[in-house]
This record gives C-alpha cells, structure tokens and sequence, in this order.
C-alpha cells in the first residue's frame, strides 16, 4: 500500500526545519502541493517522487533520498566545521544540509572536480567503503616532466611513508610530460600527492574528473551541483 504522511512532516524530513517551524510555514500559506496552495499541516499526501511542492515560493519534488554531484571548486573544505576555509556545505540549499546530505569520502581544499554527496547511508557506504573498490581518477599535473618509468613505477606500486603496503595505480596515462590521469582503487589520505612525491615528484594541480563510470560533466561549473539520475545511479556503482 502507499504510504502516507501529514505535510507538516513531510517538509521536516525534506529540510526545510522543525516541525513547528514546518507548520508555521505551511499555515502562513507559503506552501503548495502539487501547484495547490495548502494550508492544513495535517494535510496527508502519498510519499513517491511525482510529489511537487513549493516552499516560499521555490520548487522542490519529494525524494526519500537525496544523491548529487557537486564540481568542487578550489579553496573550500570538504567539512561542516569549516577551519580555514568556507565549507563545501555553502554552496548547497539549506534543506539539503539541514537533512543531512553529505560529501561521500573528503578531497583536499585545493582538490577540485566531482564529488558525490548524499543522505543514503547505505549508498554512501558502498561508495566509499574500500571493499567495493570504486575506482577513481584524477587529471594530476606535476612540477616536473615525468617519465615512462614514473607511469611504470605507479603501476607496479608505490612505498608510501607509514603504509606497511606498496600502492599501484589500476592505471595511469600520460597527457602531457607533466600531466597524468591516474586511476586508484582507494581513497587513503592524500593518496595522489603521496603517491607522486614518493617518486620525487609534486603534485601542483589536482582534479577528480571521474567516480566509478560517472565523469564530471563538462556543462557543470565549478561550485555548481545537480541531482543524479538513475543511470549516472548506476555509471557510479559500475
Ligand atoms: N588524493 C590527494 O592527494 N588529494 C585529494 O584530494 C584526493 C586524492
């Protein structure tokens, strides 16, 4: 059967606050559902994605889950408790925030390029969990020229200081004498500068332009975010 929940609740799980603050909004008259105003927070409707409703004059659909990529710009944290820089969590709508939606795994401050957010913790798990292993690759700039044997040495693997392990590459692929797209498997802690000043090298430029078979769309601008579809759903987890 359907299931059914009052407005009032609705928006509070959607993000728009607390309950009375929901209800206040709802009999103020700054909802609609479904391009009818409404003003009965208790006012039931069915939970599924065709549920249209505006709040304060700005449009939402009813999503039991949220998943969105974000192009993270330079010089903003992937943190709620920013340090030295604005958080990444600005540049959202504060429903989304306020409902819990966060980055799946952290890129540097000066990292850009895709970075997945969500409030599904079961998504966010098997994307980032090392187990499922979903590879990602980052367009690298580097101080100096590489050479072939660099690209050997990141596929054959890597001592990185305080890792018992060696790490390799799962590839890497030269552009220019200085820039590489290189494909990893995990996400440790500033694995590509480790792994590229392990070889003598410096990374000056860091980008992620693909997670799983999901590249950063070119038409999505630094500090812009969009919903994910069902197949970018699937490219993620392929
Ligand atoms: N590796 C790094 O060194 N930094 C990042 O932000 C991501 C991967």
């Amino acid at each position: 059967m359907a299931k059914t929940l009052d407005l009032e609740r609705i928006l509070h799980r959607q993000g728009f606050g607390t309950r009375k603050m929901c209800r206040i909004l709802i009999v103020n008259d700054e909802v609609t559902v479904n391009g009818e105003p409404c003003d009965d927070p208790d006012a039931k409707f069915v939970l599924d994605d065709t549920l249209q409703f505006t709040v304060q004059g700005t449009a939402w659909q009813y999503r039991e889950h949220s998943y969105l990529m974000m192009h993270k710009p330079a010089h903003y944290e992937c943190t709620h408790k920013t340090q030295f820089h604005p958080t990444l969590y600005t540049l959202l709508p504060s429903p989304l925030v306020e409902r819990g939606v966060q980055c799946i795994g952290r890129l540097d401050e000066d990292t850009t390029g895709l970075i997945l957010l969500s409030d599904d913790g079961q998504f966010i798990h098997k994307v980032s969990s090392p187990k499922h292993h979903v590879p990602k690759v980052y367009e690298v700039t580097c101080k100096h020229p590489l050479s072939a044997a660099d690209i050997d040495h990141l596929l054959a693997g890597v001592k990185l200081i305080d890792e018992e392990e060696t790490i390799a590459a799962l590839a890497a692929t030269l552009l220019t004498e200085t820039v590489l797209h290189l494909t990893l498997a995990e996400g440790k802690y500033h694995q590509v500068k480790r792994m590229v000043a392990a070889m003598g090298n410096r990374v000056t430029a860091l980008k992620r332009i693909k997670i799983g078979q999901l590249s950063l769309p070119d038409t999505l601008a630094a500090g812009e975010w969009r919903w994910l579809t069902a197949e970018d759903l699937i490219a993620v987890q392929s």
